[in-house]
């Protein structure tokens, strides 16, 4: 029989007056959807809780009428992790929004779940501050989605990812239980690091309320350049020669193969700060400490590569406004929505050697599949993550297409990961097991049954509970 969501949904009402709550007409059309393509599906309502006590409340109705619940946020995220499902409550924390603390002797921000990340990062540099994260969606992307998901993006090379950015943590657990964990100090080995386990569980074991940001000081100077190499042999004597050179300057290095090139500079039409063609290309970046030394130094680096053969050619950045444009090019990508129209996209890892040929033997399997498929490669090489937008231009419906399949059975064969940056969700659920074994699996099941027995918190996203704790 189904459930009759009735007196949950009269609960609800009752606890979440005027637009808190929204059903049936009322419902917002943004709720439908994440940014993974996945078919629109209204979800039982909506509630928009304006505190971490008013998520527990919602969490602790749902949880008490057996209804199903998914946590949404900024909805940018590319797994399906936020898409809604049909006869759960969306519970959105887009009302949660504001930075509650800047501290600056800890160099600390403590910040509601429902913040847009570059609100964030702007703060923390009125503050004289920095937050790295850093990734295309900031505008729109939410800080609880970023450590929902373990979010990477492009300063990761020396910054690590969001999980090595947050000293404390607040969540709701799927029983509707408050757990304030707004530490603050960068030390505290008091038993298990809990936190740890909601970063980037996709909403599955808890929801993020707020959260303490570690911040780290602003650069003194920022220089980049866009190179235009021969070969990957090169791109990789490249990342050893900047890891050295450029020591903990190096703050991003993200490669992006001809056929990305030519479909920002053609297809999206971004003027091209580099002239030629080249092999392949690399946008770098360097953060020092005082203009007047490290852009000189920065400057001389780049020479040697070129005069060492490393490097044909390249734009250096001679302003902040230079650096803007350079990574305009890497940003593009954010059109391809607008210029693709529906397509498969990957955030794989890979062995960082073997990126190059895993591109030649992936492009060559899908076209062999599908004669009018297109797929082009890019990303964060420097920590192992390969980016991938593919399609076919023959068939109608991408996600049904073979693609992930394809591509997916060349990372495991070349021994990467299904995810390294965006998350499981619903897309990637299937190939899970393509990275992690059998027992990794089987205990994340039992976590997920630990936390949340009856299965009510997101369901159906990243992992199952084990068969036997399902109900009959
Ligand atoms: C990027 C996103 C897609 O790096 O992860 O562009
Ligand atoms: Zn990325």
């Amino acid at each position: 029989m189904p459930l009759d969501t009735a007196p949950c949904l009269a609960d609800l009402v009752a606890a979440f007056p005027g637009a808190a709550f929204l059903s049936g007409a009322d419902l917002p059309a943004r709720n439908f959807h994440d940014t993974s393509f996945l078919p629109d599906v209204a979800p039982l309502a909506v509630v928009r809780p304006a505190s971490p006590e008013e998520v527990a409340e919602a969490v602790r109705i749902c949880q008490a009428h057996g209804v199903p619940m998914v946590p949404q946020g900024g909805l940018t995220g590319l797994a399906g992790g936020a898409h809604p499902i049909a006869g759960a409550v969306a519970i959105s924390l887009e009302r949660m929004t504001g930075i509650e603390e800047i501290d600056p002797a800890a160099a600390t921000m403590t910040v509601r779940a429902g913040t847009p990340l570059e609100v964030i990062q702007k703060a923390a540099d009125e503050a004289g501050f920095f937050i790295p994260l850093d990734l295309g969606a900031r505008g729109s992307c939410h800080i609880g989605g970023n450590i929902g998901t373990n979010a990477g993006g492009n300063r990761v090379i020396r910054y690590g990812m969001t999980r090595e950015m947050i000293l404390g943590l607040e969540y709701v657990l799927p029983d509707g239980t408050l757990i304030s964990g707004l530490n603050k100090m960068i030390k505290n080995n008091a038993g298990y690091d809990l936190k740890q386990l909601f970063i980037g569980s996709e909403g599955t074991l808890g929801i993020v309320t707020r959260a303490v940001l570690r911040m780290h000081p602003k650069p003194g100077c920022v220089n980049a350049a866009l190179c235009g190499l021969k070969s990957y042999d090169d791109v990789l004597a490249l990342l050893a020669a900047a890891r050295r050179g450029l020591g903990p300057m190096l703050s991003a290095f993200e490669v992006m193969w001809p056929d990305y090139w030519q479909m920002v500079t053609q297809t999206v039409g971004t003027r091209s700060p580099l002239e030629g063609t080249h092999g392949l290309y690399v946008l770098l970046e360097a953060q020092g400490l005082d203009e007047a030394i490290d852009s000189p130094r920065f400057m001389a680096w780049i020479e040697a590569q070129y005069e060492a053969g490393v490097i044909e050619d390249a734009a250096i950045s001679q302003s902040l406004s230079d650096v803007r444009d350079f990574w305009g090019v890497r940003d593009a990508c954010a059109e391809f929505q607008t210029v693709l129209g529906p397509h498969c996209a990957f955030d794989i890892g890979l062995p960082v050697a073997k990126m190059d040929d895993f591109s030649r033997a992936c492009r060559a399997r899908l076209i062999e599949a599908m004669p009018e498929s297109l797929s082009v490669y890019y990303g964060h090489i420097g920590d192992g993550n390969l980016h991938i937008v593919a399609l076919d231009r023959a068939a109608a419906d991408q996600a049904a297409s073979p693609i992930s399949g394809i591509v997916y059975d060349a990372v495991r064969q070349f021994g990467g990961t299904v995810s390294a940056e965006h998350g499981i969700g619903l897309l990637k659920k299937p190939y899970l097991g393509y990275t992690r074994s059998d027992r990794e699996l089987a205990l994340m099941a039992r976590i997920k049954a630990a936390l949340d027995p009856k299965g009510l918190l997101n369901p159906g996203k990243v992992i199952d509970r084990p068969a036997s704790e399902s109900p009959e």
